[in-house]
């Protein structure tokens, strides 16, 4: 069965195709970053009109790369929500359209189980059940996943995402956005001992997030010592390391409780190499195992909305019409 994926919830259009027998035949990928950079952020109208200038050509670019015509298609997958309101119409928009006129059953995804089940496209994934630690732009959270469909939520950030914490520390440091990418590359070469910045929550004997006093400590730092390329790399050290041990505490936390040994690490801040490592010998060491999706499919992307509409084609029904969901929860998810 041949799944065409469609992801347009923010700044990313992203297409692909999954054969379920054979796996992910194509994928294509216009990222908007370069367009809302001026801005400092991403404003929800241009991206709204990127995705329809977009879509079209890449549904095109990605049936040529895996020689594949609309005709081979026997499903179509679209994200539903969370995400931006116009973004995600113009996906669900020209998948309604497109499963109506070719006749084929369609299912709305949820954003957040196409980043938690990425890893699961790769070859050696994760048995269930596996605790997954969510780390996008808008969402921060650790889930207990016990199969496709069945997730419980253990913790989740009480104010700024992880991502957006990125975000907004690069603002303050000049860095552009998105800051996550621009703060790792800085830290790369800053000291990250030199300045002790708070690790909101993390003896707090649950597993929730708080980032917002993070900014805060960075505000304050900034305001107080010259603006130079030094004093900045090390901010961006220092906080990157909050950040760390942060999701690294809290992950491990969330293992011990749930009694398991799997870690997934899923969204854009799981593309973080700091993260990645520290997480690979915290866990290692205590005999866990850590499973990232592919550094491609680490932020948004439509090979996840694919390969998550391949996971649930039994849900997908030819009953057109649609609605999207901006605001989501994913435990207890029904599709319908
Ligand atoms: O999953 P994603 O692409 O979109 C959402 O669903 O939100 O995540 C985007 C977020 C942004 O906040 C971006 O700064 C962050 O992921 N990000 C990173 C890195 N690459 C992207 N954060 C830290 N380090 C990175 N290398
Ligand atoms: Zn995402």
């Amino acid at each position: 069965m041949l799944v065409l994926g469609i992801e347009t919830s923010c700044d990313e259009t992203g297409v692909a195709l999954f054969d379920t027998y054979t796996g992910l035949l194509a994928h294509e990928l216009h990222s908007q970053v370069s367009m809302h950079a001026e801005y400092g952020g991403v404003v929800p109208e241009l991206a709204s009109r990127d995705h329809i200038r977009r879509i079209i050509p890449l549904i095109r670019s990605t049936l040529k790369q895996a020689d594949r015509h609309l005709k081979d298609i026997n499903a179509i997958a679209y994200t539903r929500g969370p995400g931006l309101a116009g973004a995600l119409l113009v996906g669900a928009a020209v998948a309604e359209g497109l499963a109506y006129s070719l006749n084929l059953p369609r299912i709305g995804i949820h954003h957040l189980e196409g980043h938690l089940l990425a890893p699961l496209i790769e070859p050696s994934p994760p048995e269930f059940p596996f605790i997954a630690l969510l780390v996008s732009g808008g969402h921060t959270q650790l889930m207990r996943v016990n199969g496709i469909g069945s997730y419980r939520l253990l913790g989740e950030t009480l104010d700024d995402a992880a991502g957006e914490a990125f975000d907004k520390t690069a603002k303050l440091l000049n860095l552009g956005y998105p800051g996550g990418p621009a703060i790792s590359k800085l830290a790369r070469t800053g000291n990250p001992d030199r300045f002790r910045l708070p690790r909101p929550l993390i003896n707090s004997g649950d597993l929730n997030f708080s980032f917002s006093g993070l900014k805060t400590a960075v505000l304050t730092l900034v305001n107080n010592i010259p603006e130079d390329e030094s004093n900045t790399r090390d901010i961006a050290a220092s906080f990157q390391k909050a950040m760390v041990d942060v999701l690294t505490s809290k992950a491990i936390a969330a293992l011990d409780y749930e009694k398991l040994q799997r870690l997934v690490v899923a969204g854009g801040v799981g593309a973080n190499e700091q993260l990645r490592e520290a997480m690979e010998i915290k866990i290692t060491k205590q005999g866990g195992a850590v499973y990232y999706p592919k550094l491609e499919f680490c932020t948004d992307n439509g090979a996840m909305i694919a390969f998550a509409g391949a996971m649930r084609l039994s849900e997908a029904t030819k009953n057109h019409g649609f609605s999207i969901c901006p605001r989501w929860p994913l435990e207890g998810l029904t599709l319908e």
